[in-house]
């Protein structure tokens, strides 16, 4: 993960609009993004592997413990890699629930590819956007430099495309497997 980000507390404030970033209302409510850290391994794994994640992934396989945490190690401490963590206050008071996770990857010094996946059981109540959007104003605010984000989305899959539509993606190449969508963020 970066190293040169605000505190996990100022990402919080961001994401809950506390400093006027994402005050939309949504169903999603009091979901608040934060960096990711060591105890979430098991759930972004748990979710990669979930049977329409790996249909909707490159690979159309499932991944390996040893891989993903060969990975996710990576990731936390890479300056290539800003993966944050959706959470909701649990309705009954016993602690959050990590709703999905959103992440970057910077592919030059002006573009970042981002992907998203939500917890499959969270999956359908329209928290996506809300995680697509907040994790794209909490990215950009802290690496100003990069001017367009990206993703790859394979055309069955509606609704990863619905949500990047709806925050501002446009299709830009569909010769490929995967739709290639771009957003101008700067
Ligand atoms: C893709 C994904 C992030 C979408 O999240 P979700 O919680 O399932 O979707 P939401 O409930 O937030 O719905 C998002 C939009 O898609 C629509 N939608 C949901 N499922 C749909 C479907 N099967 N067909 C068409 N539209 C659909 C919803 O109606 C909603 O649109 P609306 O706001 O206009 O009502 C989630 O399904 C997921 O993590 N999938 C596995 C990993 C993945 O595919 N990631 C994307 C790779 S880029």
């Amino acid at each position: 993960m970066w190293v040169n980000l605000a505190s996990d507390q100022d990402l919080q404030l961001s994401a809950s609009g506390e400093d006027g970033v994402g005050v939309e209302e949504t169903s999603a409510e009091n979901l608040v993004l934060r960096c990711a850290r060591a105890d979430d391994s098991p759930h972004l794994l748990a979710w990669r592997n979930d049977p329409a994640a790996v249909k909707n992934s490159e690979s159309l396989h499932a991944i390996t413990f040893d891989i993903h945490q060969a990975w996710f190690e990576m990731a936390l401490t890479s300056d290539e890699c800003f993966l944050l963590v959706a959470e909701q206050k649990a309705s009954d008071a016993l602690g959050m629930n990590r709703v999905g996770t959103c992440r970057f990857d910077l592919v030059s010094t002006h573009s970042a590819a981002v992907s998203l996946n939500v917890n499959p059981f969270f999956r359908g109540q329209g928290f996506s956007l809300r995680v697509l959007r907040e994790g794209i104003q909490i990215f950009s605010k802290h690496f100003s430099s990069i001017e367009s984000l990206a993703a790859k989305i394979l055309p069955t899959n509606r609704a990863s495309q619905k949500v990047f539509f709806t925050s501002g993606f446009r299709l830009v190449d569909s010769s490929q497997r995967f739709g290639r969508w771009e957003k101008r963020i700067s």
